[in-house]
């Protein structure tokens, strides 16, 4: 996700827990969240109400389709910039499909937003590779029917077999070739895990008689979830009540159901992940989840609840060990700045730079393009985590990668 602007003005600067959170910076809730409330107690898990926000069929940012993907929709992801970052991802793709056999071979996408990445990528493959496009189908996991619904209009017409399915039905018919889950993870409902003072708690959401939002000290954690988090560098002590942070009890599952649909092949992750060192210091005091919304970064989540995507990065090591735990061989992880000069990126805007005079515009925006993925302190800053299920025929870490190769040596850089 790549905002432009972050709000962080007003909100910012009062933390939710502060008494001195007037009425009129309190985040209403709409009727239908509303409505929910009363029976749960007035009180919910955060998780529940990013569930709700995000996925509720009728009222949800991506259950009811309203998701606005691109440069002038809520934000920007790399393939609703052009289709740049496809055409350099599909040659690495080409690589991966070249190496495992099976006749056919399956192109997954889970969430495939507005569809523009899979329409980007089968439109390069039949041009560039006819005889890999005639082997394979195109499997969408989408499990938001809002979303879907948009995606079967932009997709109807590729120009290969195509089909929706959920992991449940591939799992009676596990395939053989590519996942790739570009910025999904981070859409996966979180806990909040908060400081109060003395010890961590869950962070709750509470919906006051007038329907006003605030966020709360839950139950304090338990025993299991302080022993898996400790080691990872939460700290003990030291901190501001109200410090928070995140954890992703949706990984293991999303990992374990991924794993029974592709019995041979590769699972490509991409999304904002930070080393646990990072993700837990004690000066990152909020965390990692943002609301964006109109190519705006929104720091409170109880903003606009179905109007605002809301989403959390991931801690690379609880991603990696939800991934080995459930059938994954991890093949290694890149910055996508890295791993895409390692496809070729570098040459392409060399390129660019001799076609210039022909259409100075055009290659001017492609140039433009070509800088936003690789940007550090936005898209560039992306992780591309590798994933194999090997086969019989394959065993595990023989699967070659273009995009782990170190761009400068040319040499396979370590994982
Ligand atoms: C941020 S959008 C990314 C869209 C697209 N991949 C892109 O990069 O432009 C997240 C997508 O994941 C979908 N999604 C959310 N939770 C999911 C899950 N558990 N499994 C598969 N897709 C999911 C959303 O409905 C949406 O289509």
């Amino acid at each position: 996700m790549d905002a432009q602007t972050h709000v962080s003005g007003i909100l910012s600067d009062v933390s939710p827990f502060s008494s001195d959170v007037t009425a009129a910076l309190t985040p209403q809730a709409p009727p239908w969240l509303r409505e929910r409330f009363p029976s749960a107690g007035g009180v919910v898990p955060f998780r529940t109400f990013m569930e709700w926000a995000l996925h509720d069929p009728d009222h949800g940012y991506y259950g009811r389709g309203r998701a606005r993907i691109g440069p002038s929709g809520d934000f920007a992801t790399s393939p609703s910039l052009g289709d740049e970052f496809a055409s350099l991802l599909l040659r690495q793709l080409i690589e991966w499909l070249e190496q495992i056999p099976g006749d056919p071979l399956s192109l997954l996408e889970a969430g495939p937003g507005e569809g523009q990445l899979m329409a980007q990528l089968t439109a390069g493959l039949v041009q560039r590779r006819p005889d890999l496009a005639a082997r394979l189908e195109v499997v969408l996991l989408e499990p938001n029917p809002g979303m879907a619904a948009r995606q079967q209009r932009v997709l109807q017409g590729l120009p290969l077999p195509v089909r929706w399915s959920s992991w449940e039905e591939l799992e009676r018919a596990p395939l053989a070739g590519v996942v790739l889950a570009h910025e999904v993870l981070d859409a996966l409902p979180v806990d909040r895990l908060v400081w109060d003072g003395t010890r961590w708690c869950w962070q709750h959401v509470a919906c006051d008689s007038e329907g006003g939002l605030a966020l709360r000290f839950g139950p304090p954690l338990d025993a299991a979830t302080l022993t898996e988090l400790a080691p990872l560098g939460l700290p003990a002590a030291g901190l501001r009540p109200g410090w928070c942070t995140e954890s992703h009890p949706g990984l293991a599952p999303w990992f374990r159901s991924c794993a029974g649909a592709l019995q041979d092949g590769v699972l490509l992750v991409v999304d904002y992940a930070l080393e646990a060192r990072r993700y837990y210091a004690p000066q990152r005091s909020d965390g990692t989840l943002l609301g964006y919304r109109n190519q705006r970064t929104e720091v409170n989540p109880l903003v606009a609840p179905g109007e605002m995507d809301l989403t959390a990065h991931l801690c690379l090591e609880t991603t990696q060990r939800a991934a080995a735990a459930t059938g994954w061989h991890g093949l290694g992880e890149r910055r996508q700045g890295e791993a895409l000069l390692a496809l070729g990126l570098a040459e392409r805007l060399a390129t660019t730079r001799q076609r210039a005079s022909d259409n100075l515009a055009e290659e001017l925006a492609r140039r433009e393009q070509l800088l936003r993925l690789v940007d550090p302190m936005a898209l560039g800053e992306f992780r591309w985590l590798i994933f194999e299920r090997a086969s019989v025929s394959r065993p595990p870490g023989h699967l070659r990668s273009r995009c782990l190769r170190d761009p400068a040596s040319g040499g396979e850089a370590s994982s």
